[in-house]
C-alpha cells in the first residue's frame, strides 16, 4: 500500500469510531462500510419492495437510427471536472473500490493469460471489468446478485441489507477512480491523458429495458448506447453490425471479436475503452528501430526516448527490471523487461500476482534514458467465457435473475470488452535536439526492444487501470 492508502486506511478507522460514537450504534470497523447500503437506505428499500411501483420503461432505438459521433473531448472534460468536485469520502470510496479493482484485475488478467488469442500482444482494463460486472449487479436480484457481490470481492457476511454493497457507491466511486486518472490539477490546459468509456447494449428488437437500471450506469460513462436489432437470424451478421455501428460512433478501430453472437441472446453488454498517452519529455525518434519479437524475428517500428530520473529496480534472482514513468499527476506507467525475451511468460506470472503492489515499492531513483516503441494495442475479451473459466459459467447465464434490467427475461450473449490503448510521444513539446544531454556512465539506458510488460497505475486511489503485454509492437492500421 501506498503512504497515501495507509494514510486513508487510519482515516476511516477513526471516521467510523468516530461515527459509532456519535450515534451510540453498532461500530462496523469493516473495510467495505463505505460502499454498503446505510441503514436509511434499507429502510427505503424495504418500503419500495412493499410499495412495488411500476418503473419505466422503453425499447431501444433500431441500431440504424442516426447516431451522433462520441465527442471524446466533452467526455474527458467531464471527468476532469468530477475530480475538481471530489470530496474526502469520495476518494476514501475511490481507495476501497481501487483495491477491489485491482485484486480482480489481476485475477482475471491471470486467466486472461491462460489463453491469449493475439501473439502480439494483449492489453486488459481491470476498470472495464470491475465497471461492467458492477452494472450486472445493479441489474441483478437474490443470489444473482449475491454471487456477483462475492466475484467483486466483497461477499456479504450475513446477507443483511447493511452488509449488501450498494452499486450505485461502487459506480460513482469508479467515476472517481476514472477522473482521478486524467485530472491533472491544471484546468484549461490540454490533458496529455485521454481516457474515454462507452457502453454499447444490444437487445433483440422488443426487449424493454428498465429505465432505473439504466440512469443508475451514468456514473460508469455518460455515453451508453442502447439499440435493437435482429440477433438471432444470422449471428455473424448481427456482430458485423455492431461493430460498425460502434466504429462510426466511435472512430476507434478496436479489434473485431473473433465469434458471432449467440442466437439465442437477447442482450449484449459492451463496454469500449480508448485511452490515449502522451509521455511528457518524450520525443519520437526518427525512422525506426529493431525489436526482437523472439531468437529469430525482428521487427522495425516507431520508437520514443526520454531521459530523466525514474524510479528503477532490478531483480536479479528473477531476471527482470522495471520502471516507472510518471504519466501527469498521479498517474505513472510501470514497465517491466524480462532480461531474456523468451522469458516473458515466466515473468509475467511472477509479477502480475496479488503481491504487485509490493513490487512496485522496491524501485529507486535513477537518471535513465529510455528507449521504447510507441505503442497502438488493441485488446478484446467476452467476459462470459472468463467466467466460465473461473468456474461460473452460469452467473450471467440463463437462470441468472437480472429482473432489474428488464420486466421480461433476458438471457444476456456476449459482455465484451474492448480496449484501445495508445502511448506516443507529447507532440506539444518542442523537439529536444538542442537540450542538454546528460549522457556519461551515470545514466542508465533502458531500451525496450523485446517483449515487456506494462501497467497503468494511479496512486492517489491505487487503481491498476491497465495491465498488458507487448510481444511484438507492430500493428495493423
Ligand atoms: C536468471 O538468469 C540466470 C543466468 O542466466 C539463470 O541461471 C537463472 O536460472 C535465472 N533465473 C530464473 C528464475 O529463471
Ligand atoms: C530460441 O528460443 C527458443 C525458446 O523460445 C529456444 O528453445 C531456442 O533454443 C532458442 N534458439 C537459440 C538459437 O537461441
Amino acid at each position: 500500500m501506498t503512504p497515501a492508502g495507509m494514510g486513508l486506511g487510519a482515516t476511516i478507522v477513526c471516521l467510523l469510531a468516530w461515527a459509532g460514537l456519535a450515534a451510540g450504534d453498532r461500530v462496523y470497523i469493516h473495510p467495505f462500510h463505505l460502499l454498503f447500503y446505510s441503514k436509511t437506505s434499507c429502510e427505503q428499500l424495504e418500503k419500495a419492495d412493499v410499495e412495488t411501483p411500476k418503473e419505466p420503461t422503453f425499447t431501444p432505438v433500431p441500431i440504424q437510427a442516426k447516431t451522433s459521433p462520441v465527442d471524446e473531448a466533452a467526455l474527458n472534460d467531464q471527468l476532469v471536472l468530477a475530480a475538481e468536485k471530489l470530496g474526502d469520502e469520495d476518494r476514501l470510496r475511490a481507495a476501497k473500490v481501487g483495491m477491489l479493482v485491482d485484486v480482480l484485475g489481476l485475477r482475471m488478467y491471470r486467466t486472461l493469460s491462460e489463453t491469449w488469442s493475439d501473439p502480439s500482444g494483449a492489453v486488459l482494463s481491470p476498470v472495464a471489468l470491475f465497471g461492467t460486472l458492477a452494472s450486472f449487479y445493479l441489474g441483478a436480484s437474490d443470489s444473482t446478485a449475491t454471487q456477483l457481490q462475492a466475484f467483486l470481492g466483497v461477499p456479504g457476511e450475513d446477507q443483511g441489507c447493511t452488509s449488501r454493497l450498494d452499486g450505485h457507491k461502487v459506480l460513482s466511486a469508479l467515476q472517481t477512480i476514472q477522473s482521478l486518472l486524467v485530472a491533472q490539477g491544471r484546468p484549461g490546459s490540454q490533458a496529455p491523458l485521454l481516457l474515454s468509456t462507452v457502453l454499447g447494449l444490444f437487445t433483440a428488437p422488443g426487449l424493454r429495458l428498465r429505465q432505473p437500471f439504466m440512469q443508475s450506469l451514468a456514473p460508469f460513462t455518460p455515453i451508453i448506447l442502447a439499440r435493437s436489432l435482429d440477433l438471432a437470424t444470422d449471428p455473424d451478421l448481427a456482430a458485423e453490425k455492431i461493430n460498425r455501428f460502434m466504429q462510426a460512433v466511435t472512430g476507434w478501430k478496436m479489434h473485431r471479436p473473433l465469434t458471432g453472437v449467440s442466437a439465442d441472446s437477447t442482450l449484449l453488454f459492451n463496454a469500449y475503452v480508448h485511452f490515449q498517452g502522451k509521455m511528457k519529455g518524450f520525443s519520437l525518434l526518427p525512422g525506426t528501430r529493431e525489436f526482437r519479437v523472439d531468437n529469430s524475428t525482428s521487427v522495425s517500428v516507431p520508437m520514443l526516448s526520454g531521459t530523466g530520473t525514474f524510479p528503477h529496480g532490478s531483480d536479479a534472482e528473477n531476471n527482470f527490471s522495471m520502471t516507472r514513468v510518471p504519466l501527469g499527476g498521479s498517474a505513472c506507467l510501470l514497465l517491466i523487461q524480462p532480461h531474456c525475451a523468451s522469458d516473458l511468460d515466466r515473468v509475467e506470472a511472477l509479477v502480475f500476482q496479488h503481491d504487485f503492489r509490493s513490487r512496485m515499492k522496491n524501485l529507486s531513483p535513477r537518471a535513465i534514458r529510455l528507449t521504447m516503441p510507441q505503442l497502438r494495442l488493441r485488446g478484446s475479451y467476452n467476459l462470459q467465457d472468463l467466467l466460465t473459466q473461473a468456474k461460473l459459467p452460469t452467473l450471467l447465464g440463463a437462470e441468472a435473475n437480472l429482473g432489474k434490467i428488464s420486466d421480461a427475461s433476458v438471457t444476456v450473449g456476449q459482455v465484451l470488452n474492448s480496449v484501445l490503448f495508445e502511448l506516443k510521444a507529447d507532440d506539444r513539446e518542442q523537439p529536444v535536439e538542442s537540450a542538454p544531454q546528460p549522457a556519461g556512465p551515470e545514466v542508465l539506458e533502458v531500451t525496450l526492444n523485446s517483449p515487456f510488460l506494462f501497467a497503468v497505475y494511479e496512486r492517489e486511489a491505487s487503481t491498476l487501470h491497465f495491465l498488458g503485454r507487448v510481444v511484438s509492437p507492430l500493428h495493423k492500421a
